[in-house]
């Protein structure tokens, strides 16, 4: 199945049917990484440039692991020792590496929005990895993936993402995401964290961890974002953590398993304790592992398309 659109700038508006081809071509990809030569050619010849203008580890990692795997070839960009310290725009900076010849372009960007505007300024694919507050798409397709590995099916899972909604685009994709494949998705978090009017995307909202615990099969803790808090949202990192940190003890008060996710970087023993982090609840490394896969499978099904 061909994507409708050139670009991945988010999963609003991403079918069932576009979800499920991305997840498919992943599971095949996902074997290519378990084998001892991890390298296939769909991408020869295809230049991708990854124009990272705010911090990454795993996506970052991820994407030029997922590029070089495929056997593109890879640029990396990032803001320091760039032409962006002396004043350049990201219009500019985007089109002038587009006049080297480029096929694909990877951006992680402060500003929401940011991807769409690059899919307007430059001929080549663009693949949001991020952009602000608004939406991280592989993050969500990826969190997908290994729920559908872990439970076979996304249809009627019960996903509650916890602690910081407002500031998320983790958030977003996810619950884009998981609503369009049929899962039951609830938000959990203080009141000044939780968008008015989320319940419009679908979403039960609760604001004590002790009332969704016991209805959820996965709880997918967020990182609390300080650096995009304009004020203090809530009194501090010690009453967030007794009142929203995930703890091996609030998990084991539920009746039936529950299962970790996280999509990094953890602040450990705030939204969720070290070692319920470490435990058998936690699939937070195959999430980074499965990360991977997806991105591959994003990457050739826009690389290799027609349109
Ligand atoms: N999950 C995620 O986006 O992590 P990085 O910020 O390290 O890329």
């Amino acid at each position: 199945m061909k994507l409708r659109s050139r670009h991945l700038l988010g999963l609003e508006g991403v079918s069932k049917g576009e979800i499920v081809a991305i997840l498919d071509t992943a599971v095949s990809f996902r074997e290519i990484l378990d084998r001892p030569i991890k390298k296939v050619p769909p991408l020869q010849g295809k230049t991708v440039v990854n124009l990272f203008f705010e911090s990454s580890t795993r996506t970052r990692i991820s994407f030029e692991l997922a590029e070089r795997r495929l056997s593109a070839d890879v640029v990396n960009f990032a803001t320091a020792g760039s032409s962006v310290s002396k004043g350049e725009t990201l219009k500019d900076t985007a089109r002038n590496i587009e006049a080297m010849k480029i096929d694909m372009v990877v951006i992680r960007h402060s500003s929401p929005g940011s991807a769409h505007f690059l899919s307007r300024v430059v001929d080549a694919n663009v693949i949001n990895a991020g952009d602000g507050g608004h939406e991280h798409p592989t993050q969500g397709l990826l969190d997908m993936y290994t729920l559908r590995e872990k439970f076979g099916s996304l249809e009627g899972l019960r996903v509650c993402i916890v602690g910081d909604i407002a500031h998320s685009r983790v958030a977003r994709s996810n619950i884009y995401g998981l609503t369009t494949m049929g899962a039951e998705v609830s938000v959990c978090g203080p009141e000044t964290l939780i968008p008015r009017e989320i319940d419009k995307l679908g979403v039960k909202v609760y604001h004590r961890l002790e009332d969704v615990i016991p209805k959820v099969d996965v709880l997918n803790v967020l990182r609390i974002q300080l650096e995009r808090q304009k004020s203090g949202l809530f009194p501090s990192l010690r009453e967030y953590h007794r009142f929203f940190g995930v703890t091996k003890e609030k998990v084991a008060n539920a009746p039936q398993p529950i299962t970790i996710m996280h999509p990094g970087p953890i602040n450990r023993d705030v939204e969720l304790s070290a070692d319920l982090a470490d435990s058998e609840h936690s699939v937070i490394l195959q999430q980074v592992t499965n990360g991977v896969a997806i991105r591959m499978a994003v990457l050739y099904l826009l690389g290799t398309s027609t349109q």
